[in-house]
């Protein structure tokens, strides 16, 4: 499991982000265990407490997430990836503050009369799609989008692109979905065709929707626990 934002350093006092708060991975860490999973949680920076009973992995950028859940996933059954990866970190991290005047001579140096710094990014690894590409028979791969575009489309491209089981899409800039919200609204796609569509409910119900729907798709043994979580329909 993955959950939260990472971040991006500039320099010590500054970094690129994003508004993720780790609790729909958070919530999903909960389901798992209570169901009785075994459940590791690579988490970026996040205020929240880790439930009960799970290991947490604390990360902070996107390569450190990239070690830990490669690291991880070789010995598990199912993954979730939650976390909003940034997609691009600084090249360079400075080992001390930047100051202003540095960055207006930058800007000088530049050519930029309008005071413009450019900043060179480089991309980081797509960790999911790694995970894609190294997924064993049997091993189940879940995938979230936030989006703003087209939600069933884009989803689609993605469940195929990263060699996913499943994906979770939810529509971001919305009230009550996506960042920073306790409720979500998602649609599900999963590699044969399925489509399930989750109304606005508490990340917590999410959470068992969603392990609902990845559930079955576990192989006997391990999908036992999830196929038993008591009283619910789909369960
Ligand atoms: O392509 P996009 O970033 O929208 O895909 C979202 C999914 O991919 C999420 O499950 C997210 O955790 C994962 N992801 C990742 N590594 C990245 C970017 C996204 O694992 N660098």
């Amino acid at each position: 499991m993955t959950a939260g934002p990472t971040r991006e350093a500039l320099d010590p006092a500054r970094f690129i982000s994003n508004p993720s708060t780790g609790k729909m991975g958070y919530a999903l860490a909960a389901e798992a265990v209570s169901r009785g999973a075994d459940v590791t949680l690579i988490s970026g920076p996040t205020y929240l407490v880790a439930p009960p009973g799970v290991r947490l992995v604390r990360v902070t950028t996107a390569d450190e997430m990239f070690r830990a859940a490669l690291n991880q996933a070789p010995g598990v059954d199912l993954v979730l990836k939650a976390a909003a990866v940034a997609d691009y970190r600084p090249e360079d991290r400075a080992p001390g503050k930047i100051k202003k005047e540095v960055l207006r001579r930058r800007a000088q140096r530049q050519g930029g009369a309008d005071r413009a710094v450019l900043l060179r990014l480089l991309p980081t690894p797509d960790i999911l799609e790694e995970l894609g590409r190294r997924k064993r028979p049997g091993q189940v791969l879940v995938g979230f989008a936030a989006e703003t575009g087209d939600l069933a489309s884009n989803a689609l491209k993605k469940l195929k692109k990263k060699n996913l089981d499943l994906i979770v899409a939810n529509r971001i800039g919305e009230e009550g979905e996506g960042f920073e919200a306790d409720t979500n609204r998602a649609l599900v796609l999963d590699r044969s065709g399925g489509r399930t569509e989750l109304p606005l409910m508490s990340k917590e119900s999410m959470a068992a929707a969603i392990l609902d729907l990845a559930g079955p798709l576990l192989s006997v043994g391990s999908g036992q626990a999830f196929r038993q979580a008591a009283g619910r329909p789909g369960a």
